[in-house]
């Protein structure tokens, strides 16, 4: 199915092509993706779904790829959604993990770049670069190569030696920057005006969000097509939650899901602009200054996309809650004792999600889920 571009703030349509974010300069907010749901039979594509094997391109027909097309696949997606026993105040829920380690790459930045760079290399880009904390880059730097494209990474020069190592083991092109992630950002796109090398920084292109969006797919799918009562998201940039919002309301417009999903944002006390601005009631988060939490993939001190994760958080009834690096790890070593391999920002969940429940937000009965993000050996 065929889709089109407007932005997220001002819902200009937009041209397809190698589309960044809206053309408006008075705006240029991320784009989004939108399907004409109202011409698929959410029924037969749910049949459909269900008869296909393999990951995350099952559910192309909300996905951005003509059906002609080929996606850049290297497996991703179709990760277990696991139901664990912690005990302690989390008796009377149901606890579950999706457990996104399990992709090429070791994180779910695989589904975004894999959707990213699929529809790049189609709309006709030789050359990528992107800003990342580690994750990300690995994800771009093994999609480029699949793709046969070159791959240009700027990472903050104290991501972990085995991270950077990571992603120089796909061929990637590295540079090390005495900076966070948003100088890293700065020095991408400088990069991509100079070279012509397409930008794939998180929601300066509208596509990393369609990826992410089929987490909530599989985990509604492995429910038995049912909303979880609330998911708990360790939150950076925000394509997942802001995808999981997305997939909640296009599976609702075609009709497969009725419940609706609290959505909670976790962030580390050293940078939590989206939880701050959550409980201030704010439209728009205010960058963090000095960021620092050792959960890499947390430590974005201004977000892009900061008005659309607010917006999924209020609409959905959910909420923001930050935890110490302390906590994470200990989160980490809990879920490590329930066998899942879980990196420090899945720890966050778990840490987060103990404190959603002592402040009465997760209540008895309900089913939560915790993203684990990334596996605990990308570390
Ligand atoms: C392991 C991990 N978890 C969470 C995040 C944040 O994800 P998002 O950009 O979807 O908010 C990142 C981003 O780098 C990450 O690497």
């Amino acid at each position: 199915m065929s889709w089109r571009l407007e932005c997220g703030l001002c819902e200009r349509p937009v041209a397809r092509g190698l589309a960044t974010v809206c053309p408006d300069p008075d705006c240029s907010k991320p784009l989004l993706a939108r399907y004409d749901l109202g011409a698929l039979d959410g029924e037969a594509l749910r049949r459909a779904w269900t008869g296909r094997q393999g990951g995350m391109w099952r559910f192309r027909e909300i996905m951005p790829v003509e059906p002609s097309e080929d996606p850049v696949t290297l497996g991703e997606g179709g990760t277990p959604l696991l139901e664990i026993e912690i005990g302690g105040e989390f008796e009377g829920l149901t606890l579950m993990v999706k457990d996104e380690g399990l992709n090429p790459t070791g994180s779910f930045k695989d589904r975004g770049l894999c959707a990213a760079v699929t529809r790049a290399v189609h709309e006709g880009a030789t050359d990528l670069v992107i800003p990342s904390a580690g994750n990300a880059g690995a994800a771009l730097a093994a999609y480029a190569a699949r793709a046969g494209v070159p791959s240009r990474l700027f990472i903050p020069e104290d991501t972990p030696e085995g991270v950077a190592r990571r992603c120089e083991h796909y061929g990637a092109d590295i540079v090390r920057v005495d900076g966070l992630i948003d100088e890293c950002g700065r020095l991408s796109a400088e990069y991509g005006a100079e070279t012509g090398a397409f930008n794939i920084s998180t929601l300066k292109e509208p596509y990393r969000i369609e990826g992410k969006k089929t987490m909530m797919l599989e985990i509604v799918e492995a429910l038995g097509w049912r909303a979880p009562d609330a998911i708990v998201y360790p939150t950076g940039g925000g394509t997942g939650l802001i995808g999981s919002a997305k997939t909640l309301a296009e599976l609702r417009e075609l009709g497969l899901v009725d419940g609706d999903t609290r959505l909670y944002a976790v962030q580390g006390t050293g940078c939590a602009p989206i939880v701050r601005a959550h409980a201030a009631g704010e439209t728009y988060a205010e960058p963090w200054r000095n960021a620092s939490t050792e959960a890499w993939g947390l430590r974005v001190p201004g977000a892009l996309g900061d008005f659309l994760m607010l917006e999924a958080i209020r609409e959905s009834g959910g909420g923001g809650v930050a935890v110490s690096d302390e906590a994470m790890k200990d989160g980490a070593l809990e879920l490590g004792a329930a066998g899942v391999g879980a990196s420090i920002e899945g720890g966050a969940t778990l840490a987060g999600a103990r404190e959603l429940r002592r402040a009465g937000e997760l209540r008895d009965g309900e089913t939560v889920v915790l993203f684990n993000t990334a596996h605990l050996l990308t570390y």
